[in-house]
């Protein structure tokens, strides 16, 4: 586990799985229709139970879903967390369509969303890192850049970045360690 301190609050990075954190918010890797999917995703849905998905579809019949690069929160079912964050990560398709712009743009409108419900402290997994093919290292920076200048203008106090292997993890950590504050 590393961490950092910012202004009172804290970044931690470490190795895990999402769906076991004791945190108020989680933030799922979801898909633009938010129908669920394998990764992250499916972890999410297979911990929480149903009524994560009942929810989605409430949101996809009411808005059409989750366009890229923003948020929405339903209830985090049978997770310990109260909400999780559904976030569509952009698919990298070789950097010059607004992927950068897109994934900072998850980051902050999940940090955003999490501060509106009153959390206190929130984790993210590395959204767009897998089936979606982002470089993990400019991901990283991205992530870790993006919740630093949140946490400063939030009611959070904890942000984590939860990685599932350790390579992952190792390239988050160094992100952690390059963020100048
Ligand atoms: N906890 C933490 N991290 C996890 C977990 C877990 N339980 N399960 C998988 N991961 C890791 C993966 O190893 C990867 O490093 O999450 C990272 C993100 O991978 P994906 O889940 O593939 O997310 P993404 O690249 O954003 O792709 C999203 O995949 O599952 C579908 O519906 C989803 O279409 C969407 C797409």
């Amino acid at each position: 586990m590393k961490e950092k301190a910012i202004d009172g609050k804290v970044i931690r990075v470490l190795q895990g799985d999402i769906t076991e954190q004791e945190v108020d918010a989680i933030v799922n890797a979801a898909n633009s229709k938010l129908l669920g999917g394998g990764g992250v995703d499916g972890a999410i849905h297979r911990a929480g139970g149903g009524e994560i998905m009942k929810e989605c579809d409430l949101i996809r019949k009411e808005q059409g879903g989750c366009p890229t690069g923003q948020a929405v929160a339903t209830t985090a079912g049978k997770l310990s967390a109260d909400y999780v964050i559904h976030t569509a990560g952009p698919v990298w398709t070789g950097g010059d369509r607004g992927e950068d712009y897109l994934l900072g743009s998850c980051h902050r409108e999940s940090i955003r969303i999490a501060g509106e419900k009153g959390c206190i402290s929130m984790a993210f997994p590395g959204i767009s890192i897998g089936a979606y093919r982002f470089p993990t290292e400019r991901a990283a920076g991205i992530a870790i850049e993006t919740a630093a200048e949140e946490l400063e203008k939030s009611s959070l106090e904890e942000v984590r970045f939860v990685l599932f292997d350790s390579k992952s993890y190792d390239i988050y950590a160094q992100a952690l360690d390059k963020l100048e504050k």
